[in-house]
């Protein structure tokens, strides 16, 4: 067969056009006049959930029976590659048992606040961790013949307004934190695919940008693979194109094609574009990967037990006051908590799964023969839990051990929309408060995909903070609780005290069209270390029922230049009386006074198994890029001339050991910076980050009649429209079939993703349903232009 690229040459304008634009929800688009294959994609990440039967990304349709994994920021906190390898191994095996060509995962933005709805599906603040894991499961995926698709690229930080808001982040922030993983995954496993993302960034959308998607992506990372938009985040189809975006998805029924052949033969297309386009997209496609032979069953039950070793290597252990744990197995305990029974091991929207078995804690506690008393302590539906809490009281006092689970309820965290608070619900919190009371013998199981205000935590021996678990989440808790599996998760994020000491609070989902994020790169641990603000439990921290010691630190070399790398020596100890493993992480760090640079930064780790009383010697690299900083004149990373000095620490011991190290470089061009970027007390305010940025932030805007655009959303159209509200609620209540609870993050998803989505994008996802000509008359009728109305925009 001639080359791809020839072979394409000889298709007409009107075929490579249609290569572009996706065939349905899930596939891209097949010539089979020219042998040229569609391929198939599914969601990701935590799983797959394939749907044979009416695609949509809200996770409502039927998908097919798969394994629910951890959800991605619990597998984080095994700091595990080679475990995350496994499971990305697991996903690309259920995938071609289905045939599944591409799997839409993993996500692997950096948590900038811990209210984004979206934080279960993404991996850490930190970008090492984040890269290295994402790394890890692509590699796992590739390895059995199935693509993956690094999402969401890039700067989608936020779900309120994900489709509008504007992410305005200057050039250290977004290539040192928010670019970082994507650039570790990119470089490391080198995925098929990346999606980007819905929002903006620095006012072009991510689909359009060329920055983003050829300069940094292709040019300076070599990417080889297919752009594939997220689900109608498709901005400007010839802008795409030119810009680097190869596949729109899904179908928008070939919406934009006669725009892009007009473009094609005006030359505002460039024809080398859509034939890279094309390209890029049927090499996926006609790409050989193996027929899964095996058996579907064994494999699901394969990979349960793999979700819960997972879940087992990545519940992190908070608080072990007295050793109350682990409990005796032999003994009767007393168990409280609605979330017991009911628990929470996945979260909602387009990454939701649809799991063959699922254990409770409850069940997980019948399972592994422990006895327990239940007591349902409070209601997820009913806020005023006054009775339940009386009787756990009664029944807590003559307990010895009582267990609690609290978290988050499912209507917390979704997709598609943000968290309005980081408290539990008030009904848990103030159980906590009545038990403790009565009885200082208390350990907390924690389920919920994100960090939560935990103000009770003094008042609590034992607190093992389970995030959401994956399918057997119940058995692998029962494990953890008995000693069966000694705990060695560590927090892939900081849990801070209250939402207020988060640096973006004041800021976050205040101004989405024009979002500052102002902090740069103080983010998590970056700002909290520097600002020297207290946290509930920090980055990198968990504990483990055995103890460790870390000692001896040397490095290979005390000077670093470009092309070399320090070995990083350290021996472990496992100094208690059980086996249990470790995570020895190295940073590297910066002097105080140095403008936009943290006090220290994650640069290496390894997760090490050591039986009771064994130790050993562990090894680091630091290759010169752990030293290297972004520099935004010359657009690549430079190693500067500055000292730094290697920092090393265990996750249950934060007492670090460290040592200098001269970095050889170039005198790297500085500028002045407001104070705030050198020392980071209190917030950030957007003066000083339009002044170190030269960023501009809009004021927020409330749209007026005649300013109306296909880009409004029909929130901002029903603000001065009756007769629109009607019509986005006829629109919300087509779409909410199949969603019989109004307060199920199903059906908030479904509110925030028909009234916060520009018209355009609905019509591009609507499936025929909306069209062009109805999105100008909507438009018309908003804006009171009562004759376009009548005779349509054009
Ligand atoms: C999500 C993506 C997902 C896609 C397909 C979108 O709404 O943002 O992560 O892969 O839907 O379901």
């Amino acid at each position: 067969m001639q080359p791809l690229a020839e072979r394409l040459k000889q298709l007409s304008p009107e075929e490579l056009v249609q290569l572009t634009s996706g065939a349905n929800f899930w596939q891209s688009a097949a010539l089979p006049n020219h042998q040229i294959p569609s391929f198939r994609m599914s969601d990701g990440p935590n799983g797959l959930r394939y749907q044979a039967g009416e695609g949509d990304a809200l996770g409502i349709n039927d998908s097919v029976i798969s394994t629910c994994f951890p959800t991605a920021s619990a597998v984080a906190c095994t700091w595990d590659p080679e475990l995350v390898t496994k499971m990305g191994q697991a996903i690309g095996l259920e995938a071609r048992s289905l045939n599944v060509d591409m799997v839409l995962g993993p996500g692997i933005n950096i948590k900038r606040n811990p209210l984004c709805g979206r934080n279960f599906e993404y991996f850490s603040e930190d970008p090492y961790l984040a890269g290295m894991i994402g790394a890890a499961w692509i590699k796992g995926v590739q390895s059995e013949g199935a693509a993956a698709c690094l999402k969401h690229f890039a700067g989608n930080n936020q779900e309120n307004d994900r489709l509008l808001s504007d992410s305005l982040i200057d050039a250290t922030a977004l290539h040192e934190n928010y670019l970082e993983a994507f650039r570790i995954a990119v470089q490391t496993a080198q995925p098929e695919g990346v999606m980007c993302s819905y929002n903006k960034i620095n006012g072009t959308y991510s689909s359009d940008n060329a920055y983003l998607l050829t300069d940094v992506l292709r040019h300076q990372w070599g990417f080889k693979g297919a752009v594939v938009t997220d689900w109608g985040a498709l901005n400007d189809k010839v802008a795409s194109i030119n810009a680097g975006g190869d596949l729109e998805m899904p179908s928008s029924h070939n919406m934009f094609d006669q725009e892009a052949l007009a473009a094609l033969k005006d030359g505002q297309l460039k024809s080398a574009a859509l034939l890279r386009a094309a390209e890029n997209v049927v090499r996926i496609a006609e790409k050989h990967r193996p027929e899964f032979k095996g058996d579907r069953q064994d494999l699901l039950s394969q990979n349960g037990q793999l979700a819960q070793t997972i879940e087992e290597n990545a519940a992190v252990l908070l608080k072990n006051d007295d050793q109350i744990l682990p409990i005796d197995p032999a003994k009767k305990i007393l168990v409280v908590g609605q979330m017991a029974a009911e628990t929470r091991y996945q979260g909602a929207g387009s990454s939701h799964i649809n799991p063959p078995v699922q254990t409770s804690i409850l069940q997980g506690l019948t399972n592994a023969k422990i006895a327990y008393d239940y007591q349902q302590g409070y209601a997820f539906s009913d806020e005023n839990s006054g009775q339940l809490t009386n009787a756990a009281v009664q029944a807590v006092k003559n307990a010895e051990t009582v267990v609690i689970v609290v978290g988050l309820p499912e209507s917390a965290e979704s997709e598609g929309f943000d968290r309005q608070t980081m408290q539990l619900p008030a009904n848990q919190n103030a159980l906590i408060e009545r038990l403790a009371a009565v009885n200082p013998n208390l350990i907390v199981l924690l389920v919920a995909g994100a960090p939560v205000e935990l103000p009770w935590r003094s008042k609590v021996r034992g607190l093992l903070n389970l995030y959401l678990g994956g399918q057997l989440v119940g058995d692998a808790a029962a494990h953890l609780l008995t000693g069966q599996v000694n705990p060695s998760g560590k927090l892939a994020e900081s849990y801070p005290i209250a939402y207020q000491d988060v640096p973006s609070a004041d800021i976050y989902d205040k101004n989405p069209r024009s979002a500052a994020y102002a902090e740069s790169v103080y983010v998590g641990y970056r700002y909290y270390d520097k600002a020297n603000q207290p946290v509930a439990f920090p980055f990198g921290f968990g504990l483990s029922y055995t103890t460790f010691k870390l000692s001896g630190l040397k490095i290979s070399q005390h000077q670093i230049q470009a092309g070399q790398s320090i070995e990083v020596a350290v021996t472990l100890e496992n100094t208690g009386k059980r086996d249990g493993a470790e995570v020895v992480a190295v940073y590297v760090g910066n002097s105080p006074k140095r403008p936009l640079k943290p006090l220290k930064e994650l640069k290496g780790f390894k997760k090490v198994y050591l039986k009771a009383g064994q130790s050993k010697l562990v090894t680091i690299d630091l290759p010169a890029q752990a030293f290297s900083e972004w520099d935004e004149q010359q657009q690549t990373w430079q190693l500067p001339a500055v000292d730094k000095f290697v920092t090393v620490n265990l996750g249950s011991d934060q007492e670090a050991l460290s040592t200098p190290v001269n970095v050889a470089g170039q005198a790297l061009s500085t500028k002045d910076v407001p104070e705030w970027y050198v020392t980071p007390i209190e917030k950030p305010n957007l003066n000083d980050f339009t002044e170190m940025s030269g960023l501009k932030i809009q004021p927020p805007m409330t749209i007026q009649p005649g300013q109306y655009t296909r880009l409004s959303t029909p929130r901002e159209l029903s603000a001065h429209s009756m007769i629109i509200r009607k019509i986005a609620s006829v629109l919300k209540n087509s779409q909410s079939k199949g969603i019989s609870d109004p307060n199920s993050p199903e059906a908030k998803f479904m509110d925030a993703i028909i009234m916060d989505t520009p018209l355009i994008r609905l019509a591009q996802q609507s499936d025929g349903k909306l069209s062009l000509g109805m999105v100008d008359r909507l438009v018309a009728l908003a804006n009171r232009h009562y004759l376009k109305l009548i005779w349509g925009q054009h």
